[in-house]
């Protein structure tokens, strides 16, 4: 797992990575964060404003992954962001966990924990001990961190293989055990990068009702990176939806059926036509 602790609560970003103070941040945020933004900047825990960034490749030629991205999300909330492949959403991701920094415009976010699209796990650590890694990195004794990483196992489908190495897992459990090493962070901004995209069609239908589950209890807010539009609305509260390369917000609709939501619910339809229209993909509703 890569993960950068902040300073707090309400570290901010610019674009020459300096840091503002969280009142002064929130403040501008709220006012540059756009009308289709809802609720009191308070109540954000995520703010980007107008970020963009630019990658110069090996051949000198400047690419431009992501274009004055505006959006926010309210603590406790998921905010799913889909676009097509090189659209910038890893990118996004990585500069909210501070691994990388926007060339213009400011990010706003707590600390964060990073699920990387590749699970990442460490080839001599058991299942459990990699779960269990960022509470030994934290201090816990091994037996502590074990004992809170264990019950988990059984919720995620994944008892019996505390013990197994990753190459003894199948990619599916590999993905769920990167997924419990995020969550055991205990960060309070989740950033998944595809976090079901490596599982088959029935375990990741498990997994995106065990997550959507688990948010319930747990006030963690949530950036969940997809392809999968329909995902984007079963567990979102809000859809970010981002152009092709270089990623510019389309449309960013707001979610309000109520959990758990089924794919067959009118709301879910509805807005899962909207996002595929914001994709330009009105052919997959034929
Ligand atoms: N370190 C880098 N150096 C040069 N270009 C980069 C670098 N990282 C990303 N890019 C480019 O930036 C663009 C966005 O990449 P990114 O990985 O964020 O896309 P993505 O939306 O996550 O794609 P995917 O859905 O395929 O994972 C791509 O064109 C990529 O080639
Ligand atoms: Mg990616």
């Amino acid at each position: 797992m890569q993960e950068q602790s902040r300073e707090g609560f309400g570290g901010e970003r610019s674009a020459h990575g300096e840091s503002v103070s969280a009142g002064g941040a929130s403040a501008s945020g709220a006012s540059a964060g756009g009308a289709s933004a809802e609720g009191s900047a308070a109540e954000d825990a995520v703010i980007l404003t107008g970020v963009s960034r630019n990658f110069v490749d090996r051949s000198g030629r400047t690419i431009h992954a992501l274009r004055d991205v505006s959006l926010r999300a309210r603590r406790g909330s998921v905010l799913a962001v889909v676009g097509p492949s090189g659209c910038g959403k890893t990118t996004l991701l990585e500069m909210l966990c501070g691994l990388q920094q926007p060339d213009a415009g400011s990010i706003l976010a707590p600390p964060a924990a990073l699920m990387p699209q590749r699970d990442l796990l460490l080839p001599w650590l058991s299942a459990l001990d990699n779960a269990a890694l960022p509470l030994r990195i934290a201090g816990a004794p091994k037996a502590a961190a074990r004992a809170k990483a264990e019950p988990l196992f059984a919720e995620l489908g994944l008892e019996g293989f505390e013990r197994a190495r990753p190459s003894e897992l199948s990619g599916g459990m590999r993905q769920r055990v990167a997924f419990l090493r995020t969550l055991l962070s205990g960060k309070p901004l989740l950033c998944l990068d595809e976090p079901f995209g490596a599982l088959d069609a029935i375990t990741r239908m498990q997994m995106q009702r065990w997550l959507s589950e688990a948010l319930r209890h747990e006030r963690r807010t949530v950036i969940l990176v997809t392809h999968d539009v329909e995902e984007a609305v079963l567990l979102g509260d809000r859809v970010a939806v981002l152009s092709k390369r270089p990623g510019e917000v389309t449309a960013d609709l707001t979610v309000d059926a109520p959990r758990p939501r089924a794919r067959s619910q009118q709301a879910v339809i509805e807005l899962r036509e909207r996002a595929l229209r914001a994709l330009g993909l009105e052919d997959e509703l034929r």
